[in-house]
């Protein structure tokens, strides 16, 4: 796959705030229950971006004082998070979308073959209405977001973006070649995975930060 291919429907969001964020999250020293409120953080920014494409329609409303023509989402978001890892994407993000609901997909990594292992379901019947929003800090090898995609797209879900902080090249391409049709946002493109197929420079072991389950 040639590069202009392989980055376009990928949106890496620069603004200061957000690469604040990102090195305190790189950080080693930051502690769980603080890489805990930065990423809830990340999540919110990211997903903001995330929907700036988002149809909307025109609503008139009474103001106190007058007649407004304005505008409403014209369909329902659905915000689907990875456990677990995805939970701290997906903090308070349900409270910031109007009509949104929150689906559910578990997934972890068998850490020896790196493949994905799917352990739980639950979607909202909104998911087929909408867009759909899926969340996971981490896109390495791509396993895990190709498996959710899929189940998505299988539950008839078909208006699909994936959101994550940090992305590899590796989990760019293999996303962008099984599911062209579902566009990245990411704070960041790494440089590389390493052996055991973690994000270099990375985070470390995202899931294990955000729920303190690392020693
Ligand atoms: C992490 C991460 C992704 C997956 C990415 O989850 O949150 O879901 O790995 O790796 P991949 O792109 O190579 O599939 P993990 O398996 O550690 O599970 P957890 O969220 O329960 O900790
Ligand atoms: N999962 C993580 O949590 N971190 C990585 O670097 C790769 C996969």
């Amino acid at each position: 796959m040639d590069e202009k291919t392989r980055w376009d429907g990928v949106t890496v969001v620069e603004h200061p705030l957000l690469a604040h964020l990102l090195t305190r999250v790189r950080d080693r020293e930051t502690p769980s229950a603080v890489f805990r409120q930065l990423i809830a953080a990340m999540g919110r920014f990211l997903c903001y971006e995330a929907m700036r494409g988002m149809r909307v329609e025109a609503v008139e409303i009474e103001t106190p004082l007058e007649t407004f023509k304005g505008s409403r989402l014209a369909e329902p978001v659905t915000l689907v998070p990875i456990l677990r890892a995805g939970l701290g994407l997906a903090d308070r993000l349900l409270g910031m979308v109007p009509g949104a609901a929150m689906g559910h997909i578990g997934m972890f990594r068998d850490e020896a073959k790196l493949e994905p292992v799917s352990y739980y379901e639950k979607l909202p019947a909104q998911a087929t209405r909408g867009p759909v929003l899926v969340l996971d800090p981490m896109l390495a090898t791509g396993g895990s977001a190709v498996a959710a995609v899929d189940l998505l797209k299988k539950r008839g879900c078909s208006q699909i973006t994936f959101v994550c902080v940090l992305a590899s090249p590796e989990g760019v391409s293999v996303m962008r070649e099984k599911h062209g049709d579902v566009p990245i946002v990411t704070a960041a493109v790494d440089r590389e995975l390493d052996e055991r197929g973690y994000i270099l420079p990375g985070l470390g072991d995202a899931g294990d930060r955000v729920f303190g389950t690392g020693e």
